[in-house]
């Protein structure tokens, strides 16, 4: 079949209203029944979501290992049994749903995302591609459709806190990361066993590569490009590699009072500085690298007190791993610099890594040729959110379809992106399931 005729079978394939006639139609190497997402229900689901942690701003506060994460991955497996799946929760704390394939020698086409949210988060991040993912196994099982893969829908644990149900599965979590606390005020190791997981037995849930024959992923863009250039698909080229420092600023404390402006090492003023610099540093440099500071703690933290020690965060991102080292040296360089100056001293110390990931050019014809099919523009894009997708593309051939943040707003309740193209991003999901099962 040439790429026109596969686009038009594929529309036909996906439309919105039913059509009563030809039940069965071609669809490229196997038969299959016509199949109708749906949208309804998947909206419906998303808003019974958003009542596990919604906050008065209008969004959610489902911090990965609170109560409101594990009551909303309640609703979440009863929406996956309602869809036919066979749920468990892995040792690592991720959500589970399997569904067999007809060739039981295929590895399975794993489809996911997450419900957990930033501290005020928003109600879109992580969850539509969470339920479009039910959805899509939903549909399969109404309409009797057997993919040859098995089918896995995957809830990753504590996607926002660093990847880290993900990356327990892709072999990239140390199990010293057990011990990191996350927003819940739990380590990892509570927050994973709070889930249902066993951190004891974390190493059992890794995957090797080959493991997955294929990882899809929907998300908001969590950017302004779709919406701006009046665009409903985004075909995602890679997700950018992510690595943040905890950044230590010793001075001496002492009387705000008594003690001379010239004789003063005030750790917080040096960590002005170093929010400054960090800023001026990355935008020195040609290219989409982004660094931010994101956190400062200033201690002993009274208005009569100079600032004796400061704790900062420092983050930066790039699809380049090699630019986010340079970037980096830069930054150490002027830190060292700015303690000169301040008579203080800088201590950067990495704490995470999210290595980048190109999603893969196959997958990302799929995706595209699905979105055409489908009438929808595309455009392709890089990522810089991170998601867990990267993870997976250390396991197997991985591509990520975007839908358009209204106003280009995430991590804030404000985050929105209408039913319309949410229901779209689902379909063109679908779609690339089913022409994946074909390879
Ligand atoms: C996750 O959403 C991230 O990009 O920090
Ligand atoms: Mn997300
Ligand atoms: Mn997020």
């Amino acid at each position: 079949m040439d790429r026109r005729q596969f686009n038009k079978t594929l529309a036909s394939a996906l439309a919105v209203a039913a059509v009563p006639e030809a039940p069965f139609l071609a669809f490229g190497r196997y038969r299959t029944r016509k199949l109708t997402l749906n949208g309804a229900r998947l909206n419906r689901h998303l808003k019974e979501l958003s009542a596990f942690g919604a906050n008065p701003q209008g969004g959610v506060s489902r911090v990965a290992y609170s109560d409101a994460d594990r009551a909303g991955r309640s609703y979440v497996m009863d929406c996956m049994r309602a869809a036919g799946l066979d749920v468990r929760v892995d040792f690592a704390g991720n959500i589970v749903g399997s569904r067999a394939g007809t060739d039981t020698v295929l590895k399975p086409i794993v489809v996911g995302s997450h419900i957990d949210s930033v501290p005020d988060g928003g109600n879109y991040d992580g969850t539509v591609g969470s339920l479009s993912a039910v959805e899509v196994a939903q549909t399969l099982q109404e309409t009797g459709v057997r993919t040859r893969h098995p089918l896995e829908v995957v809830v990753w644990a504590n996607e926002e806190g660093g990847l880290y149900g993900s990356r327990a599965v892709s072999g990239q979590l140390a199990t010293s990361q057990l011990a990191n606390r996350a927003w819940s005020g739990k380590t990892i190791e509570e927050g994973v066993a709070f889930l249902g997981g066993q951190p004891a037995r974390l190493s059992e849930v890794r995957r090797q590569r080959g493991d997955i024959a294929t990882y899809l992923e929907l998300h908001i863009e969590q950017g302004g490009n779709l919406e701006r250039e009046g665009l409903t698909i985004g075909v995602v080229e890679g997700i950018v590699g992510i690595r943040r420092w905890d950044v230590t600023v010793t001075g001496v404390q002492n009387h705000a009072g008594t003690t001379p402006m010239d004789q003063r090492h005030d750790a917080l003023l040096a960590t002005a500085r170093f929010v400054d610099m960090v800023n001026r540093v990355v935008r020195g440099m040609p290219g989409r690298q982004v660094g931010t500071v994101g956190k400062i703690e200033a201690f002993p933290g009274a208005p009569n007190v100079i600032p004796g020690r400061a704790l900062a965060t420092l983050e930066l991102r790039d699809l380049d791993s090699a630019k986010i080292q340079r970037v980096f040296d830069a930054i150490e360089v002027e830190a060292k610099r700015i303690g000169e100056a301040t008579g203080t001293t800088f201590e950067l110390q990495g704490r995470h890594q999210d290595i980048p990931a190109l999603s893969d050019p196959a997958i990302r014809e799929i995706i595209g040729d699905v979105a055409k099919g489908l009438g929808y523009s595309t455009r392709a894009m890089p990522s810089g959110a991170g998601h867990d997708a990267q993870a997976m593309a250390q396991l197997g051939p991985m591509g990520m379809i975007f839908i358009p943040s209204i106003g280009g707003i995430s991590h804030s309740p404000k985050e929105f992106s209408t039913p319309e193209d949410i229901e779209r991003g689902a379909r063109v999901l679908m779609g690339a399931v089913l022409q994946a099962d074909k390879r």
